[in-house]
């Protein structure tokens, strides 16, 4: 049986979900993001609303460091890190102008309602909701609850490549990687400091448990545009 949809907002339209990358807001992607999702957003068919989930990047991690150097908690540090991401999202509401709410929710029940009572303005911004994990596991979970078409996650790097790209140059773009292969890059890269960060294994466990459609790419426009209209590119996550 399907699983029972706790919100009525894909009646008239599709949702689609997607992190956008913390690395996204100091970069001079930032503002053609901005446009092609606002141009997606406004397309009449299908009509189109979208969840934005934003990253902290590296400001959350300067904040946290900031914060762990005088020996704050962890939760604590998560609650840093979630302000920032906070932070980005209020941005981002701001450039996306009349199409995004600008009230941030803050929770999985603010958003729902938040999508649900959108009208003229199509897009939901927010940021991280609570501690133990990331904005990526955020976007599974606004995916899963909503039933959204697919979740997008859009990193710093094209998808996920068969061992870290800023280390090797040698390595290979996978176009489509199963749950168990993902799962055991992530621990690798996860060992090693400075790692790249695709997803955490929480956002792993809710894409398995939902078989939630979600590919991995690079935020920048073009690759949006591409992605929004069904094209194939970055990565796959597929289920065995
Ligand atoms: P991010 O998800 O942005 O981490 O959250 P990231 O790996 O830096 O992702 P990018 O690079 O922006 O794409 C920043 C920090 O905020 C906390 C975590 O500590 C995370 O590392 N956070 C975020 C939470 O605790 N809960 C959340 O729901 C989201």
């Amino acid at each position: 049986l399907p699983a029972r949809r706790t919100t009525s907002a894909r009646k008239d339209g599709v949702i689609v979900v997607i992190k956008l990358s913390g690395s996204l807001f100091f970069s001079d992607h930032f503002d053609p993001v901005m446009k092609t999702l606002a141009e997606a957003a406004a397309r009449k068919r299908p009509s189109t609303r979208l969840v934005l989930v934003c990253g902290g990047g590296s400001t959350a991690r300067k904040y946290i460091e900031a914060a762990r150097n005088v020996g704050v908690d962890g939760a604590s540090l998560d609650e840093i890190g979630i302000e920032v991401s906070r932070l980005n999202a209020i941005v981002t509401a701001d450039a996306l102008g009349g199409l995004a709410l600008r009230e941030i929710p803050k929770d999985l029940a603010g958003i729902a309602e938040a999508v649900e009572n959108l009208d003229k303005k199509r897009i939901v911004v927010t940021g991280g909701l609570h501690p133990g994990q990331s904005t990526n596991a955020v976007g599974a979970l606004v995916a899963e609850k909503l039933g959204a078409r697919e979740f997008v996650n859009a990193t710093d790097v094209e998808g996920v490549f068969d061992r870290d790209p800023r280390r090797f140059s040698n390595a290979k773009l996978l176009h489509s990687v199963t749950v168990a292969q993902l799962e055991k890059i992530l621990k690798r890269e996860s060992m090693s400091p400075g790692a790249y960060d695709l997803m955490d294994l929480v956002a792993l466990k809710l894409i398995e448990r939902s078989k939630i459609k979600t590919t991995i790419v690079k935020c920048d426009a073009p690759t949006l545009r591409a992605v929004l209209r069904g094209k194939a590119i970055g990565t796959k996550i597929v289920f065995s």
